[in-house]
């Protein structure tokens, strides 16, 4: 399957021509990263029909209202996924379209119950983004991890039912999140699936004030014992929380772009990061969706740096900590922190 992405024609982010900043990308869904042209060539190869006639008709499409509106068309989309090849192929358009713009460590979520419930196994998913993964240092310089997600409008049964599933692969992941539509679905009916995915030593994220309200976010770090908050943004809301996640350095992977699509905040210039880097929190910054949020991960930084007047010092302290919230070895991280050091001296 074709592997040569066009980019898009924004400038890196770094102040001089040595390419962007290093970066670790942690709030990453594959199925987000899913575009267009990649999209109907599946359909083709697996005989699926999408309600849609050409590419640019499927992007008039991404125009989103709130989560909701989004998470249908993501769902929907998935459907041309089927084989362990669609997986891998999919896994391996990501990576190449990461290392143009500067990831070298990539945690990279799936959606298990969103292909399970289409009749393809967890085995066919883990199986073919692995074998793309496998390959990622080797063909791309990028280590990785993978996080499978449990979608938290579908009940608590169903998540431990695919954590059962999913119990052969767990050599192949690191870490168990939570995501899909936020509202009304707070983390602590994730409470047992998330001890049993600690229990066989797995670390935990969840996605928590997004679209939904802090009190979430104190949830996903008390019941699920989290070790970082997706999102997060709306933890600016909570002073008592703010000062608590500042105090344990909980790192909370934003999503700028992602936010703007969404509609979580109504303008870049307005969005929370600078206020949450004066707060002392540990905030990164991804992509989420870039397929349909119009920009990777250093296409998020150039945003950034172009709407809220970031220096090069501030887009420093966003890369090293990037691969301060991974999850990383020490050793491999103390190596990435090094080469994030010298892009900064220019060495
Ligand atoms: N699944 C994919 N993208 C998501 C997002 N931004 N929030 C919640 N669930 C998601
Ligand atoms: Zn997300």
């Amino acid at each position: 399957m074709a592997s040569s992405p066009s980019l898009p024609p924004s400038a890196p982010s770094a102040a001089s021509d040595t390419g962007p900043w290093p970066k670790a990308e942690l709030h990453l869904h594959i199925e987000g990263t899913l575009e267009p042209e990649l999209a109907f060539a599946l359909a083709e190869r697996n005989g699926v029909t999408l309600p849609y006639a050409t590419e640019d008709e499927l992007r008039r499409a991404y125009s989103f209202a709130d989560l909701q509106s989004f998470l249908n068309l993501y769902y929907a989309l998935m459907a041309v996924l089927r084989t362990e090849d669609d997986f891998a192929d999919l896994a391996d358009a990501y990576l190449a379209r990461a290392k143009e713009q500067g990831v070298r460590h990539a945690e990279i979520f799936f959606d298990p119950q969103a292909h399970t419930a289409r009749g393809v196994p967890v085995g066919t998913v883990v199986d073919g983004l692995a074998r793309a993964l496998d390959r990622a240092q080797e063909t791309y310089g990028i280590s990785t991890r993978l996080i499978m997600c449990f979608l938290r409008d579908e009940s608590a049964e169903s998540a431990l039912a695919t954590f059962e599933a999913a119990r052969p692969h767990l050599h192949r992941i690191a870490a168990v999140g939570l995501d899909s539509a936020e509202v009304g679905h707070p983390p602590a009916k994730f409470k047992e699936v998330f001890a049993l995915a600690r229990e066989a030593g797995l670390k935990c994220v969840a996605h928590a004030g997004e679209e939904g309200p802090a009190a979430y976010v104190w949830e996903a770090l008390d019941v699920l014992g989290v070790d970082r908050i997706d999102h997060g943004v709306r933890c600016m809301e909570d002073e008592r929380l703010v000062a608590r996640l500042a105090a344990e350095q909980v790192p909370l992977t934003v999503c700028p772009l992602s936010n703007v699509r969404l509609r979580v905040i109504d303008d870049l210039a307005d969005h929370p990061l600078p206020a949450m880097l004066d707060a002392g929190l540990l905030v990164t910054v991804n992509s989420d969706d870039p397929a349909y949020f119009g920009g990777y991960a250093d296409d998020n930084f150039t945003a950034v740096r172009d709407a809220l007047g970031f220096d090069a010092e501030t887009l420093r302290t966003l890369a090293r900590n990037s691969f301060r919230a991974s999850f990383l070895d020490e050793a491999t991280r103390e190596r990435y922190l090094a080469e994030v050091d010298a892009h900064a001296t220019g060495a």
